[in-house]
Order: C-alpha cells, then sequence, then structure tokens
C-alpha cells in the first residue's frame, strides 16, 4: 500500500477537522499502479488529497484509522478480494457505511455495473477514464455526500432540540400539577384547621368556667343536704334515681376528659396549620423533628388502622439536629408521601399470601435522623412491608408510575419528592430495597442551606 503524502492521518482529514471545506480527500483503490498514477495526478491536479490501496483487503485497514469523503473502487483485482466483497465490507461496518463509493470498471462489463451498483456504490466510472468524466462525477458525490452529512447533522440537533422541549413540557406538567395538588390539599388543610380552631377555642375555654360551677353546684347540694337530712319524697326519689353519688365522683372526670379531648384537638389543629405552613411562605429555619411528628400525628387514623394484624410500631431514632434552612411545607410534603407509601407496603404485605415465611412480623415504620460529614443531615425512613423488586427500582422516581390500583396511586409522590429534595434542597434521595424485606428512603440534606436552587 502506498500513502501519498500520509493524507488519511488524522491530522489532516477533513472528518477531524472542524474549519470550513478543507480539500476532500479521495481513497484510490486500484491494483494497477498505471492507472493509480493516472488517477492521483487528475486527483491532486484538481486539488483533492488522495490516499492509495493496493488491494481491497489494504483499503479495509486504511479505513480502520481513518476516513476519506468518497472512496474509487476497481472491480478486477485479482489475487485478494475484488471490487464488490471490498464494498460490502465496507457497507456492512457502521463506522465507514456512509462514504460514497465508486466503481471503477471497463466499459463492456454491464454486469459488474448493476451488481457494483446493487452492492452499495453510488456510481461507476468506465475505463478508459476520461477526466471530465472522472471529476465531474467525483464532484456530484462529493457535493451530495456533504449536503447529506449536514442533513443528519441537522435532523439530530432538530431532534435533540424537540427531546428537551418535551422534558421541559414533561417537568413543567409535573410541576403544574404537583403545585395544584399542593396548594389545594394546603389550602384545604388551613381551611378545616381555621374552621375546627373557632369552635374548639370556645369549648376549651368553657371547660375550666364548667369545671367550677359545677362543683360550686355538688357544693351546694351537700350543704342542702346537711341542712335537710330528710328530704321530701320526691327529692330522695330522683337522688336515687339519679344516682347522685355516682354522678358527684364522675362529673368531675367526664369534665377532664372533655378537657383533655379539646386539648388534643387543639394540638392536632396546631400541627394541620404548621404542616400546611400557609402562613410561612419561602424558606425558613425549622426544626425537622416538629415536621415528621406533625406527619405522624396526621397520619395517626392510619397507623392505628387495624388493616395490619398486629399492632404497627414506629421507631423513632432521632439524632441532635440542628434547625436547617429549607421549605418546610415542601419537606412535610416529602415526608407524606414517603411515609404513606410505607404504610401502603405494610397493608399491602399483610394482606399478601407471600407472608407466611416471616411468621413473626410485627409492622414497623423505622425513623432515624443525623448529622452527617460535610455539613449535611440524613433522614431515614424505612419499612419491612412488601419491597420494591428490582425490577421497578429504576422507575419508581418516574412522574406517573405506580403499582398501585387505579384510583389508589397517580404515581406522582415520589417523583415530587425527588424534586423537592434534589431541586429545591440541593440534596439527595435515594431509595435501597431488598424485595419482600425491607424498604429504606434516604433523604440527605444541606445543613446550612444551599445557594439559590429554585
Ligand atoms: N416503601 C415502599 N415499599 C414498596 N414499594 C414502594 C415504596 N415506596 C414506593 N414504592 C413503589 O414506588 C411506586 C411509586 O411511588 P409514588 O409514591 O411515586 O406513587 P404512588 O404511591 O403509587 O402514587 P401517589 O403517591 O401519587 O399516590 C409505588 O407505586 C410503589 O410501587
Ligand atoms: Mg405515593
Amino acid at each position: 500500500m502506498i500513502n501519498r503524502q500520509n493524507p488519511l492521518s488524522s491530522t489532516n482529514l477533513p472528518s477531524s477537522d472542524p474549519s470550513p471545506l478543507p480539500p476532500a480527500t479521495i481513497l484510490v483503490v486500484d491494483d494497477n499502479s498505471n492507472n493509480i498514477q493516472m488517477l492521483v495526478d487528475l486527483l491532486e491536479g484538481a486539488g483533492y488529497r488522495v490516499a492509495i490501496a493496493k488491494s481491497g483487503e489494504a483499503a479495509l485497514n486504511l479505513l480502520k484509522q481513518s476516513h476519506p469523503d468518497l472512496i474509487l473502487l476497481d472491480v478486477m483485482m485479482p489475487g485478494g478480494m475484488d471490487g464488490f466483497e471490498t464494498c460490502q465490507m465496507i457497507k456492512a461496518n457502521d463506522a465507514t457505511k456512509q462514504i460514497p463509493i465508486i466503481f471503477t470498471t471497463v466499459v463492456s462489463e454491464t454486469l459488474d455495473k448493476v451488481r457494483g451498483l446493487e452492492s452499495g456504490a453510488v456510481d461507476y466510472i468506465t475505463k478508459p477514464f476520461q477526466q471530465a468524466e472522472v471529476l465531474a462525477r467525483i464532484k456530484v458525490h462529493l457535493e451530495l455526500y456533504r449536503l447529506h452529512q449536514t442533513l443528519e447533522q441537522r435532523v439530530a440537533e432538530r431532534t435533540a432540540t424537540l427531546n428537551n422541549a418535551l422534558e421541559a413540557l414533561k417537568q413543567a406538567q409535573v410541576q403544574l400539577i404537583h403545585t395544584e395538588k399542593m396548594s389545594s390539599l394546603g389550602l384545604l388543610i388551613a381551611g378545616i384547621a381555621h374552621e375546627i380552631n373557632n369552635p374548639i377555642n370556645f369549648i376549651y375555654n368553657n371547660v375550666a368556667p364548667a369545671h367550677n360551677y359545677t362543683s360550686n353546684l355538688l357544693k351546694l347540694v351537700d350543704l342542702y343536704r346537711q341542712a335537710l337530712p330528710d328530704p321530701p319524697e320526691a327529692i330522695a326519689q330522683h337522688m336515687q334515681a339519679m344516682d347522685l353519688e355516682f354522678v358527684r365522683k364522675d362529673l368531675p372526670n367526664v369534665l377532664h376528659s372533655m378537657y383533655l379531648g379539646t386539648e388534643r384537638i387543639q394540638s392536632l389543629v396546631l400541627s394541620l396549620r404548621s404542616f400546611s405552613r400557609l402562613d410561612q411562605d419561602g424558606r425558613t429555619a425549622a426544626d425537622i423533628h416538629e415536621g415528621l411528628d406533625n406527619t405522624l400525628l396526621i397520619l395517626r387514623h392510619r397507623i392505628q388502622a387495624s388493616s395490619y394484624e398486629s399492632n404497627l410500631q414506629v421507631v423513632k431514632d432521632y439524632g441532635d439536629l440542628p434547625l436547617i434552612h429549607c421549605y418546610p411545607s415542601q419537606l412535610n410534603q416529602v415526608f407524606m408521601n414517603v411515609l404513606s407509601n410505607s404504610l401502603d407496603a405494610l397493608e399491602e404485605f399483610a394482606a399478601s399470601e407471600s407472608r407466611s415465611p416471616r411468621a413473626n412480623w410485627t409492622p414497623t415504620v423505622w425513623i432515624k435522623t443525623a448529622i452527617q460529614t460535610g455539613d449535611r443531615i440524613q433522614i431515614t425512613i424505612a419499612d419491612n412491608g412488601s419491597g420494591v423488586p428490582e425490577t421497578i427500582k429504576p422507575k419508581i422516581f418516574d412522574a406517573f408510575f405506580t403499582t398501585k390500583p387505579i384510583g389508589k396511586g397517580t404515581g406522582l409522590g415520589l417523583s415530587i419528592c425527588h424534586q423537592i429534595i434534589v431541586e429545591k434542597h440541593g440534596g439527595q434521595l435515594h431509595c435501597r430495597s431488598t424485595d419482600g424485606e425491607r424498604t429504606e428512603f434516604v433523604i440527605e440534606l444541606p445543613r446550612d442551606g444551599w445557594g439559590d436552587c429554585l
């Protein structure tokens, strides 16, 4: 193989040179030195760079290192691969199949021309060469090749732009649904909390006076009984019928339990208000444990549900966390989604038949918080429910991915969590799960703010 001027070295090839329209490189594959000499003189004279291979094998070797813009390929090359085979090999290789190939064949070989075109060549030139024809055909095919490449590049660019736009649209859709869902949920919670707040305050504030009044009234009854040890028949009968002694003992208890009940409703209202945090827009220093506890309080009805067979345990292992700069209402949404998923998984596991291998199963949710090195905190929420199978693990953070029945899950929970933790807080959210064993969601947050990620 002769390689004039090292024409296909990577430094002077058009394919690796981004400057506009460098001289094209033509690879001449021919076993006949006279033909080669004639073509080289002609092509170099017309301003092309030329590489030479004296056999099909040599051409394929050369193409492993670099790519010409066009190949002139002799059909007949006795003693090795012929032109058709060489052409098929070039076309079978993804890296070289785009390079236009022009066969060179003697004028009588009509069958060869057809076979050549069928094996992937774009054109043929007959020998003896007509110089003007050779140059004209090469020029046309180089131009076509360049146009084809430009077109492909444009299509690739447009496709990439469209894909980006599609991705942005999807994100915007998720964000929109999220915002709508959260703001209406927040408003609803805040509204209910507000409506309950007034009447409950009314009852709460009246329990203490009611307690006073009743103890005074009971005292009065005692005084009457001392002054009138033998009451008239009607009064005696009524005292017996109402079981005055029992009422005297039980009334303070009744009032006390009313007091405790209203106190609990008041703290629930407070939790709902701080959960929705409508009164606190934006980023602020917040107590993560308060957020977790409020969420647990709101989920109490589910935690105490009887659908788990045995009692559900919540094991808390809170570390000594500082206040964290964050969007508290959004973090509460994350805790709500992750904990709800755990409760769903525990319920699902309790109802499933695959439960028998874990005979002494106690449905449990573990919540652990800790400070990490590198100014981060870690919140781990784990459960021993149904687990996340390996096959679906890569999809669980995708918007609209759900394994729950229609009407139960929208598949938005974890994608929203991911957005809140990663994009809004510069943190990380991972899932670790052993199928059918334990599932852990690990949330990592920067301790002291994270620049403005919005
Ligand atoms: N703790 C868990 N245990 C087992 N599987 C889980 C757990 N958490 C999430 N998954 C799986 O991840 C999927 C996606 O969860 P995601 O919260 O995004 O949606 P969802 O709970 O199905 O619906 P949504 O939260 O919108 O009501 C769930 O359908 C479930 O298959
Ligand atoms: Mg969910």
